[in-house]
């Protein structure tokens, strides 16, 4: 919860794909992590989270979370709520098993649930998936047409239209017609421009009930996802098992994902370049998979596994290692990531300003708690100056940890006369119109001098804060 609040000043908006896989609540105690909340507090814990998370998702981007049989239908609701309903794209089903469980009391469950959801729906489209080698062989080639392989389609349709309800006759005389409560697809017209286009295939001994040539060089660039995804195609646990191996034989991650099942959902959710993040990181799958598909990612673990696990898996992707989904990617290795640890809070347990926040991270709480933007680093160099930065037509200067040179306390934190000489561009902001917001701890100035500088001065702790 404190690393998602952390990210919002500087990342809120900016996140194309969430991936989460959260503890499902299975009852168990696997060896990294507790699985076994009372429900009710299973969704205490899940509900703020989704809700900050949704923050983070930019206004095109989109949310996956798997879960199972235990919570998939109770947090389906809540997303309904935080999310809406008519942002659900699709719960997906992903073959986790094959093999029945024969020791299974009830039933063998083998799928696990990933609930879909866009933060608009109207503006969130996946991508196609690359066409299998499998799927293109269907296409062939037997009358050695010029434009390429083709695959026959039916020339007859169920909704039924008297109009386009024609005999044809074949090249070898025979005359047929549509199936019974069927048409043909096409006019009469249109059908005999197709022949005449070598478009339609009457088999080779052109006798057969006429069929529409679709060329490979028509159908889109890619598929569209199905909702059943099988193990054969993204992989399953004992899979994921096996490749979490490589990274840590000794002390083996107990429920990590298949890497070609995010290569799925980064392929259909986001582009190169694209921010990825998952905040139940686990043994770090998805920002392994993130990473070799050059994809910027954030993760999120609370466990030491963090660190015994993650970052040498990190490290072997950045080497070069050549399991999971590299070999299907050319992963040759590269890149770098950086490790953080959650510092001090901004406000401490009463609520009030924690005094050991450092100026960058108050001037980047401040400038999103005014403006609902991300605070970019510009030139990715952390503010060293009272300026934090200007918003549509408003200037935000922060007089805090005597950022003006005088680290003794209170001095360079409050506003004189002489700090407001020091306060870079202040002068050309004014002239420009500008309104000016100053955030210090106390404010000498009258009035009248703060209407000349339109300036309105806010003062810490007191206006900034969480509530
Ligand atoms: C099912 S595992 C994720 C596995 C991961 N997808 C993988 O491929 O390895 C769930 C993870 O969530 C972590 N977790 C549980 N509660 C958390 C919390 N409040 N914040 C962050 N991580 C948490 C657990 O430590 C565990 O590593």
């Amino acid at each position: 919860m404190d690393a998602l609040k952390s990210l919002l000043p500087f990342y809120a908006g900016s996140v194309k794909c969430i991936f989460i896989d959260p503890p499902y609540n299975t009852g168990s105690a696997f060896s990294h992590y507790d699985d076994n909340l009372e429900h009710s507090l299973w969704l205490n814990m899940m509900y703020p989270r989704l809700e900050l998370l949704r923050e983070l998702l930019a206004e095109d981007g989109s949310i996956w979370i798997t879960l199972d049989d235990n919570e998939s239908h109770y947090c389906k609701i809540m997303c309904d709520e935080i999310f809406g309903r008519n942002n659900f794209i699709n719960n997906v089903i992903w073959e986790k098993k094959y093999a029945p469980q024969n020791d299974a009391k009830w039933l063998s469950d083998n799928h696990d649930h990933i609930l879909c959801y866009a933060k608009n729906k109207e503006k969130w489209r996946p991508n196609l998936l690359l066409r299998s080698d499998e799927m293109n062989a269907r296409y062939k080639n037997p009358d050695n047409d010029p434009r390429g392989s083709w695959k026959a389609g039916d020339l007859s349709v169920k909704t039924y239209n008297a109009n386009t309800d024609y005999p044809i006759t074949v090249p070898s005389g025979r005359i047929v017609n549509p199936p019974t409560g069927y048409c043909w697809r096409v006019s009469k017209e249109k059908f005999d421009e197709m022949v005449a286009d070598n478009r339609i295939w009457f088999g080779k001994d052109g006798n057969n009930v006429p069929a529409i040539k679709r060329f490979l060089s028509d159908v889109k660039d890619g598929v569209t996802s199905l909702t059943i995804w099988k193990y054969t195609e993204v992989g399953h646990n004992q899979q994921a098992k096996q490749e979490v191996k490589l990274f840590n034989s000794e002390d083996v991650f107990d429920t990590p994902k298949p890497e070609a099942l995010l290569q799925k959902i980064l392929t259909l959710a986001t582009n190169q370049g694209d921010l990825v993040l998952d905040s139940f990181l686990g043994s770090g799958t998805t920002v392994a998979v993130a990473h070799k598909m050059n994809r910027r990612y954030i993760g999120i673990e609370i466990g030491e596994h963090a660190k015994t696990h993650v970052v040498p898996r990190l490290r072997q992707v950045i080497d070069g290692e050549q399991g999971g989904v590299s070999g299907s990617l050319n992963w040759q290795g590269g890149g770098a990531f950086r490790f953080c640890e959650l510092g001090v809070s901004v406000f401490d347990e009463y609520g009030s300003l924690n005094p050991e926040i450092k100026f960058a991270d108050l001037a980047a709480y401040i400038w999103f708690l005014q403006t609902k933007t991300p605070f970019v680093f510009s030139d990715g160099i952390k503010p060293h100056t009272p300026l934090i930065g200007v918003h549509e037509n408003t200037v935000y200067y922060l007089l805090y940890n005597g950022i003006l040179g005088d680290k003794k306390p209170q001095n360079g934190n409050v506003l004189t006369r002489k700090i407001l000489a020091e306060l870079p561009d202040l002068a050309d902001f004014v002239a420009q119109g500008k309104t000016i917001v100053m955030y210090g701890e106390a404010c000498r100035l009258g009035d009248e001098a703060l209407r000349q500088n339109r300036m309105v001065f806010k003062q810490i702790p007191y206006h900034v804060t969480d509530k």
